[in-house]
């Protein structure tokens, strides 16, 4: 299935594109926010990132006609240090659009989709050494139910785990699938959903590398650059949310002259995440969780 871009006109508005400008899309996948970029930028660059050598093929077959652009392979929580060896240290804006692309889910190979029976894989970068298989068939049975908590709000982790470990070696999704079937049975929605997102997690390390990359953009961005971040589930944007919170706030001690403080280094721009239109919703299912937040440097 061809990726459908989520929220594409209200995050590349946020970007707020000025003529010359610096901007990043850190998550290239099918190229459709990094076109529209392109499309408006006036003797600008872009640089793109994305770690799946794949997505990386197909935008640059979209995207050949722009030479203002820079594609590169490398997890963007990196960001800060491959633009750095490019000579690039500060950016004018920064887009996220989080998770997976659909060409990504639909490759049954790459064992994402608990509707299709491969291999238990679910790494974004294939050079990546820790797959699912590998996670559980070697976890603990404790680390395994802390996992599926805690990153799939999985209210029966504990006894999927302990399935799990009695029945390993595990070795396609389909295998994964007959546990979380078994002890689900009773659960509304499909019974592995919130198991696959969570090895998801663990194996691509989804959340420290955003942490880690909204801390690097803080850092990279110009004054008045925009930090656009569009998000699929809850825990990701928990953190986007409290990243932007807690970086737009001035925690004042008490008797402290405000005169003397220094303005926190983000404006929030909206206090709501941006949510996609009617339309959108009825055109494009994956848009369903979709949330946009921006801010501003300043
Ligand atoms: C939702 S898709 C992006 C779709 C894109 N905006 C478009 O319009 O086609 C997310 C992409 O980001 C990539 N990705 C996710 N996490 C990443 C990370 N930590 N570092 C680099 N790329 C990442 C995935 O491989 C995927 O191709």
């Amino acid at each position: 299935m061809e990726h459908i871009t989520v929220l594409l006109n209200e995050s590349v508005d946020a970007l707020n594109i000025k003529d010359g400008g610096i901007y990043v899309d850190a998550t290239l996948g099918g190229g459709g926010h990094s076109e529209l970029i392109l499309s408006r930028l006036k003797n600008g660059h872009l640089y793109a990132f994305d770690q799946d050598t794949y997505a990386l093929k197909r935008s640059e077959e979209r995207l050949t006609k722009y030479t203002n652009k820079t594609l590169i392979h490398s997890n963007f929580e990196f960001m800060e240090s491959k633009l750095k060896e490019l000579g690039v240290t500060k950016v004018d804006g920064i887009l996220f659009d989080l998770g997976l692309s659909s060409f990504q889910i639909d490759d049954e190979k790459r064992g994402f989709s608990y509707l299709k029976d491969y291999d238990l894989d679910m790494r974004m970068d294939q050079s990546n050494p820790l797959t699912a298989k590998i996670i559980v068939n070697t976890y603990s049975r404790q680390e395994l139910a802390d996992i599926f908590r805690l990153y799939g709000d999985e209210n029966n982790a504990w006894h999927i785990a302990g399935h799990i470990v009695d029945k390993r070696p595990l070795e396609t999704t389909s295998d994964l699938v007959k546990i979380t079937d078994l002890v689900n049975r009773n659960v509304k929605g499909h019974s592995a959903k919130r198991v696959f997102q969570a090895l998801r997690i663990e194996v691509n390390k989804e959340l420290d590398v955003l942490e880690k990359a909204l801390k690097s953009s803080l850092n990279l961005l110009n004054k008045g650059g925009r930090l656009v971040v569009i998000s699929f589930q809850s825990l990701e944007d928990r953190i986007v949310k409290h990243f932007f919170k807690s970086n737009s706030e001035i925690h004042m001690p008490k008797h402290v002259d405000i005169r003397f403080i220094d303005k926190p280094p983000l404006k929030m721009i909206n206090r709501k995440a941006i949510l996609p239109s009617q339309k959108e919703y009825e055109d494009n299912k994956r848009s369903h969780s979709a949330q946009l937040r921006v801010a501003e440097k300043q």
